[in-house]
């Protein structure tokens, strides 16, 4: 047999399986999962909107089953224009945005158009797991800021850079997700959105601002998008339809300067030469019959309660010396474990022996970081797994505990 190993990329050296999808294997049978990233299944779309949506794009079937153009169906970056001008803050014309195949795609597109090998690429600690998988390949030098509960520590960010300045280096970008962060919950306050364009414009970076989850924030704080804030053209904004809507449509947008916009669409020809243009129509009809919109504060409204039953059971639940982010939005929670309990090593055992899965922390930490963390998804269980998954969880890092 030829060794095939041999014939691949030295670059490959830094791809690595994404954990969540390895342990989403394991997570089968009487095993409760907080491990995924799934909605809540009552919140995607219902059988009539289904059909309305067919009926609709059966109207378009030469453009919805044809090939459409790389940067998108343009009724429907038109469409998206006036929802992010509407309901988001940020003004764009069609121009301004590119279709995406989901956000995921943004990101991979990002990695390969910015990043040359040992680029600076500053994240937060923790960050979003498959942001740091699709930057990786690309071989980049990584800065992580810690965060608290108003998010990135801006201080922290600003001696970095000074110190970064006076060895003549600068990052490339920063990668945030400042509102509703995956995996913490958390948002960046007012000031330091501010006070990080500012340095963004001092220190000349790219910032991209990934926003998921904003619209799913269930408490009340006013935030601004940090594209909304942009005066200089420096913030890529990269958003999905997948959390408010489905994640099966694949669907995620880029709203972007056009010096920059015509890279990601260069590099998007070569990757997938279009969006599904079916997919594309269906989240079109979404917006124009408004089901987003209407289906949103039901969401909303869920996804608080079994956050806030999540939260209330850790605090009860869970033994002395974890700490868990207390989410103002979004889909997950993320704890702090004792120090000497490593939560990668004794995942296996807690599936096997607790029937109850998470994600370790450790991949979400760029420095290396975070071996005792872990996080918790909170929409796809129902509320009563997520009352027996937590005890279960409790358990384990309890006999865990006793065994050190
Ligand atoms: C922070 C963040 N960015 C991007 C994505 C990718 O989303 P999409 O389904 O649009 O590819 C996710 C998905 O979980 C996410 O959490």
């Amino acid at each position: 047999m030829v060794d095939l190993y041999n014939f691949i990329a030295k670059r490959t050296d830094r791809m690595k399986a994404s954990e969540v999808r390895e342990i989403l294997r394991y997570a089968k049978g009487d095993v409760i999962s907080f491990a995924g990233g799934l909605p809540d299944p009552y919140c995607l779309p219902s059988e009539d909107e289904i059909c309305s949506a067919i009926d609709y794009i059966s109207k378009f079937k030469e453009k919805a089953f044809q090939y459409s153009l790389t940067g998108g169906i343009l009724e429907l970056k038109e469409e998206i224009a006036k929802y992010c001008g509407e309901k988001l803050g940020i003004k764009a014309s069609a121009e301004e945005i590119l279709i995406t195949t989901g956000s995921q795609q943004a990101l991979d597109i990002t990695a390969r158009i910015l990043i040359d090998q040992r680029d600076y690429v500053i994240t937060e600690l923790p960050t979003y797991i498959a942001a740091i998988q699709a930057f990786s390949l690309f071989r980049p030098n990584y800065l992580g800021i810690p965060m608290d509960d108003e998010g990135m520590k801006i201080d922290y960010l600003e001696s970095s850079l000074r110190a970064m300045n006076e060895e003549g280096l600068k990052p490339k970008f920063l990668y945030t997700i400042p509102t509703c962060q995956n995996p913490a919950g958390l948002s960046m306050s007012m000031d330091r959105r501010r006070w990080l364009l500012e340095l963004a414009s001092k220190y000349d970076f790219i910032v991209v601002e990934d926003d998921p989850y904003s619209q799913i924030m269930f408490r009340d704080i006013q935030v601004k998008r940090l594209k909304s804030l942009d005066t200089e053209g420096r913030v890529v904004y990269l958003s999905t339809f997948s959390k408010i809507y489905a994640p099966g449509v694949r669907v995620g947008w880029i709203i972007a300067d056009k010096s920059i916009l015509n890279y990601y669409e260069l590099a998007k020809q070569s990757i997938d030469l279009c969006t599904s243009s079916v997919n594309q129509y269906f989240v079109l009809h979404a917006l124009q019959s408004r089901i987003i919109e209407k289906r949103l504060p039901a969401v909303i409204n869920k996804y608080k309660i079994k956050c806030e039953l999540m939260h209330k059971m850790l605090e009860e639940k869970m033994p002395e010396g974890s700490k868990w982010s207390n989410p103002v939005g979004g889909m997950f929670i993320f704890g702090w474990l004792d120090e000497r309990v490593n939560t990668k090593k004794i995942l296996m055992d807690v599936i096997q022996k607790y029937n109850v899965a998470y994600v370790p922390g450790g991949s979400f930490f760029v420095d290396g970081s975070g071996w005792n963390t872990l996080r918790l998804n909170f929409t796809f269980p129902t509320e009563q797994q997520i009352e027996v998954g937590v005890g279960r969880l409790a358990k384990a890092i309890e006999n865990e505990l006793k065994k050190l």
